[in-house]
């Protein structure tokens, strides 16, 4: 039986893409720190789509951690035939608030993982007739976002890492895809510690975490190299690239309030 592992399961758009790919009969594997939300949904998820859910509670700012989940697959003999990044927060503010150690464990999370994770998984998925890597960016990978610098920058890791990724795995069984969701209706903005600005900025044109798994797993199943989730998000990165970086860079940094 071949398994989709999602991180970043336990809430927001990593259970929603859990559940979708559950509803289209695809067994799945949950992977985030808040073991009691993991196990609930997975018994949501059997119970509801008939298909197999298991999970695994860890935290993948510890660098032990993408070995740990292959030791938890191999001692489970499970076979992962679509791997979901999708695990990823953000530090909002001015880049002095946090520590050094703060944005290590954001760029851990939100790139060191998933190139680990496919450094881990590809071997095994390169033997099977078709298998996906789903990576989850975002749309403020499209330039850069003072006040969301780091964060910004950890996005732009991941398209680019995808697409270079894709064109080498080309002629291989896996197909690699990178969507780009803008603004939408999870716990994203307060782990970040978005201003208000920018919360109230977002709070009309932020799509629900369910519009955005559906688009996310159509573009991965339909083996499309990049997808920015929404038409305004697709016409905000058009926009981004047309206009002069120091005009973008200046109305971010409007709506994140740095200096
Ligand atoms: N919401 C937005 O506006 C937005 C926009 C663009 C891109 N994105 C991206 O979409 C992805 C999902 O975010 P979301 O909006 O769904 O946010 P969310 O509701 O805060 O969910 C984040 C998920 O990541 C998991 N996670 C965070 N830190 C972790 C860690 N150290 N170890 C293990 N799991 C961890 C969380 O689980 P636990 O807390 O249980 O560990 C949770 O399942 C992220 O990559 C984010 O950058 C979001």
């Amino acid at each position: 039986m071949e398994y989709a592992l999602i991180t970043g399961a336990s809430k927001g758009i990593g259970k929603a893409i859990a559940r979708e790919l559950a509803s289209r009969g695809i067994p799945v594997l949950l992977v985030a720190r808040t073991e009691k939300s993991l196990e609930e949904l997975a018994a949501d998820i059997s119970q509801q789509y008939h298909v197999p859910a298991d999970y695994l509670a860890l935290d993948l700012s510890d660098t032990a951690a993408p070995a740990l989940i292959l030791q938890w697959l191999k001692e489970k003999t499970y076979t992962v035939s679509m791997l979901v990044n999708n695990a990823g927060y953000g530090l909002s503010g001015a880049f002095t608030r946090y520590s050094c150690a703060e944005h290590e464990a954001m760029m851990q999370v939100n790139m060191h993982v998933p190139l680990v994770l496919s450094s881990l998984l590809l071997p095994s998925m390169q033997q099977l007739k078709r298998a996906y890597i789903l990576n989850i960016a975002s749309a403020a990978a499209y330039q850069a976002v003072p006040g969301l610098s780091s964060y910004a920058a950890t996005k732009s890791f991941l398209v680019s890492f995808s697409r270079g990724l894709r064109y080498e795995l080309r002629n291989t069984p896996v197909s690699v895809t990178v969507v780009s969701p803008g603004g939408t209706h999870t716990d994203f903005a307060e782990r970040a510690q978005v201003g208000a600005k920018a919360v109230k900025a977002g709070q009309k044109l932020n799509m629900t975490p369910e519009a955005v798994a559906k688009e996310a797993v159509d573009a991965m199943l339909a083996g499309k190299a990049e997808h920015i989730c929404g038409w305004i998000n697709r016409l905000g990165a058009f926009l981004t690239w047309l206009f002069p970086k120091a005009f973008a860079e200046k109305t971010a940094a409007g709506i994140y309030e740095v200096q």
